[in-house]
């Protein structure tokens, strides 16, 4: 019998792994509560105004959407201060990004990111058969000056995303300012700017969005803030002869209509997205003062997560499944690059204390184990 043959670099693919969902643990386990602080999800839902808007457009969903995405392009490219020529929407940053390495990368051509960033570029890369080059974090950040000098002349993107998913470090404008400077006129640079809303109001925070670099694409999502995740929308911004050429890549009908719908609608939400980054910041404050607490090491974070660091993978992997038998869902980021890496996103008041109590206890267990250990040694 004869088989098809899958193409070797699609065949070795490991695909995105996602959070857990909490259906299917739910089924898994039998607990009475399961709280779920893993995908840096908005914990208070999507934007009321978004749900709104769909629930009213629904009977208008048997027609196919404007290609161009119209009235979503006008109001991102009104709320940026872009004109809509220089905008394009896709079902996420994760479709953006995998379209941005097929328009703008060829045969033998090389990605450079970091060692430590978002998984969804090491698969966008990998999937369309790039060479992946990952440059080490540096003191759990991007480390430009390395990324940089890493440049060659098969580069034809360099991947940056601030902030930083898993860590949830930022660099500074002046840090991306002299980057830009390095960086030559052929490698284009990608922004991912998928946090901007929790990290904007920090002094030095670059909103890539006011630079007008002709290498440069920013790429935002509706998925966070905006609590829009299940629809999948995301765009990206730059030269209109760069952002021409995505839109060949790109599907013809996406985001699909209830999609569209709601991020045109969600843009409006101004209260909405008000009330998502001040209950972030309360609760982020909250989970640094127990981890400190708590002695749990963790990186300073201008996101709606923290990671915390174990001293092995192995004591990460225990604390994760202790979280889990609890009923508390937080990702362990070894596919990301940090194998000693926990990382959660800030939940609504009840959830976080909930995840803190269920920490504690984990923590506590292990502290417990650890020294019972050590005694068994002396
Ligand atoms: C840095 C970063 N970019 C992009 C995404 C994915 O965004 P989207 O839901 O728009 O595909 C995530 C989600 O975790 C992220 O952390």
């Amino acid at each position: 019998m004869s088989m098809i043959k899958i193409p070797k670099h699609i065949e070795t693919l490991r695909p995105y792994i996602a959070g857990k969902m909490i259906e299917e643990f739910a089924r898994e386990r039998n607990l009475s509560r399961i709280v779920k602080l893993a995908s840096n999800e908005n914990p208070l839902g999507p934007s009321p105004k978004a749900i709104e808007a769909v629930r009213q457009s629904l009977d208008k969903s048997f027609r196919y959407v404007d290609p161009g995405a119209y009235d979503l392009v006008r109001a991102i490219g009104e709320r940026i201060g872009r004109p809509t020529e220089q905008i394009v929407c896709g079902a996420g940053t994760d479709a953006l990004l995998s379209y941005i390495v097929k328009a703008f990368t060829g045969d033998g051509d090389e990605v450079i990111t970091a060692d430590g960033t978002f998984i969804g570029i090491y698969v966008s890369v990998r999937k369309h058969n790039r060479t992946l080059v990952t440059v080490p974090l540096k003191d759990y950040s991007f480390d430009l000056d390395a990324i940089a000098a890493r440049i060659g002349d098969r580069t034809r993107i360099v991947y940056l995303a601030n902030p930083n998913n898993p860590t949830g470090t930022m660099f500074t404008s002046r840090q991306f300012e002299s980057f830009m400077a390095k960086v030559p006129s052929n490698v284009l640079v990608v922004l991912d700017e998928a946090y901007f809303s929790y990290a904007e109001s920090h002094p030095q925070y670059p909103d890539g969005l006011k630079y007008d670099f002709d290498n440069l694409i920013v790429t935002r999502t509706f998925s966070k803030d905006y609590g829009l995740a299940g629809f999948r929308v995301g765009y990206a911004c730059g030269p209109e002869y760069l952002i021409r050429e995505i839109y060949k890549v790109r599907l013809a009908f996406e985001p699909s209509y209830p999609a569209q719908v709601a991020a045109t609608a969600a843009l409006g939400d101004e209260a909405f997205l008000r009330t998502t980054v001040d209950l972030n910041g309360r609760m982020l404050e909250k989970m640094r003062t127990r981890f400190e607490q708590l002695g749990i090491v963790q990186i300073p974070s201008v996101a709606n997560f923290i990671l915390m660091l174990f001293p092995s993978a192995s004591l990460a992997e225990q604390f994760n499944a202790g979280c889990l038998d609890r009923g508390l869902i937080v990702r362990h980021v070894a596919g990301f690059g940090i194998p000693n890496g926990i990382r959660m996103n800030s939940g609504t008041e009840d959830e976080t204390e909930f995840a803190l109590e269920v920490i504690e206890k984990v923590h506590a267990g292990m502290m417990a184990s650890a020294s019972v250990a050590r005694s068994a040694q002396s």
